[in-house]
């Protein structure tokens, strides 16, 4: 591919053409269905003409239908009727403490926002190389580890190439496959959520996907990968994306490192949970080099706002506090786990993560139940997907958060 520069030709000299900036990242979650088609949506105007706005839209793109969309907090705190303080909000896997004080600090006396910010993120890479061990070079930050994978995608894929995906998990991966035109092939998991090795293989061998999407520990069930289960798809001639933005939580160590090693590995990881940034979107990924030297290429120069790069920094200063936060919200999560086994009809699956996965039992509705707790002020995750329909996800809070859902459910039995 490549483009034609109309202005060298001074009789054909045409004003450039840009699409839309991004739609918000919000609307990307609720988009769930990846059937492409080549079908154009003819969409009528008013007039009864066809609206010409929708054939300009690449064929693949034309069939994506959306999610229900989720609520931006204050949008949510007027339709609730009820304060943002006063809604428990443990739908989004969100760090309820927030980043450390320093990052407002540091926020409070940003410098240049009227300059553009450092493209190659050097001072944030430079703290990740400290706060991970390995060298700054192997790191790249982006908008969140949802543009990261995005970014891998456009990399890596060409349209028509397959993706091997592992639900239930991250849907972003299906959604992304999707908008860059690939074929996702599914490798559901065991009942107990842990990876089908097996079929993974036999897919690799027989449909030659080009990459695999693994999430450790798994959202939404909080399960981990152990080495050997990695270690036997890293041999597999595939490009291997292990997601590990909840890696924090689970007591096992990050394999950043291992990309110096396996030059088929790429580790994603965000501030969104650690550092209780998800608001200022700042992920980061550590790639072999013989690969990063392209994603550098393909990346948009100005991904990480001057802000974003300003608050993650400030949050690395102060390893204390995330570890203290880190603690708080595994311990928090023992304890939701043990009150969740009491309620009658909830079976929680156990987390290395800061989310419980619980089946919805005993005829009670996940989906009403959801609704019903929202009008309480108390906000879950509901699933209706093929394998998780009757199912609920609860984000680990703070101990009084875990105390109003508590209080909330005793309303059903
Ligand atoms: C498994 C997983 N990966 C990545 C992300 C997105 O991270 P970020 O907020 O850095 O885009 C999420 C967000 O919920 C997630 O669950």
């Amino acid at each position: 591919m490549g483009a034609i520069d109309f202005c060298q030709n001074p009789s054909i000299c045409i004003s450039k053409f840009r699409p839309n900036s991004r739609t918000e990242t919000h609307w990307k979650r609720r988009v769930s269905v990846v059937a492409s088609s080549s079908v154009p949506i003819k969409e009528k105007s008013q007039s009864g003409e066809v609206a010409r706005g929708a054939s300009f839209i690449r064929p693949h793109l034309q069939n994506l239908k959306p999610y229900q969309p989720i609520l931006p907090f204050e949008v949510l705190s007027a339709r609730l009727g009820r304060k943002p303080e006063d809604i428990v909000k443990l739908d989004a896997n969100e760090n309820p403490y927030g980043p450390p004080p320093d990052v407002l600090e540091a926020l409070g006396s940003v410098e240049f926002p009227y300059i553009y910010p450092d493209p190659e993120s050097r001072k944030l890479r430079a703290a990740l190389s400290e706060d991970s061990g390995l060298e700054s070079e192997y790191i790249l930050a982006g908008c969140g580890a949802d543009e990261l994978i995005d970014l891998i995608m456009r990399c890596v894929l060409d349209p028509g190439d397959k993706i091997v995906d592992c639900p239930p998990t991250f849907t972003m991966y299906e959604f992304d496959a999707a908008v860059n035109g690939a074929h996702v092939i599914k490798v559901p998991r065991h009942t107990d959520f842990s990876l089908d090795v097996e079929r993974i293989a036999e897919v690799v061998e027989k449909e030659k996907p080009k990459c695999i999407f693994l999430t450790s520990p798994n959202n939404p069930d909080g399960s981990i990968i152990n080495d050997t289960e990695l270690l036997e798809i890293l041999n597999m001639p595939i490009l291997v994306v292990l997601d590990e933005a909840y890696i924090e939580f689970s007591g096992i160590g990050s394999r950043m490192t291992w990309v110096k090693k396996y030059d088929n590995l790429i580790v994603l990881r965000t501030f969104s949970k650690r550092a209780g940034l998800a608001g200022l979107r700042v992920g980061y990924g550590a790639f072999p080099l013989s690969m990063i030297e392209y994603i550098w290429r393909a990346k948009q120069p100005y991904n990480v706002s001057a802000v974003a790069e300003i608050a993650a920094c400030a949050a690395l200063r102060n390893p204390t506090y995330l570890e203290n936060v880190k603690v708080a919200l595994v311990q928090e999560r023992e304890r939701l786990y043990d009150l969740l086994k009491e309620v009658p009809f909830l079976d929680p699956y156990p987390s290395h993560s800061n989310f419980i996965l619980c089946k919805v039992t005993s005829g009670v509705d996940a989906k009403k139940l959801k609704e019903d707790l929202a009008m309480m002020g108390v906000m879950i995750r509901h699933y209706a997907s093929k394998e998780l329909c009757g199912f609920v996800r609860v984000s680990v809070g703070k101990p009084q958060h875990t105390d109003a859902l508590m209080e909330a459910l005793k309303h059903f039995y």
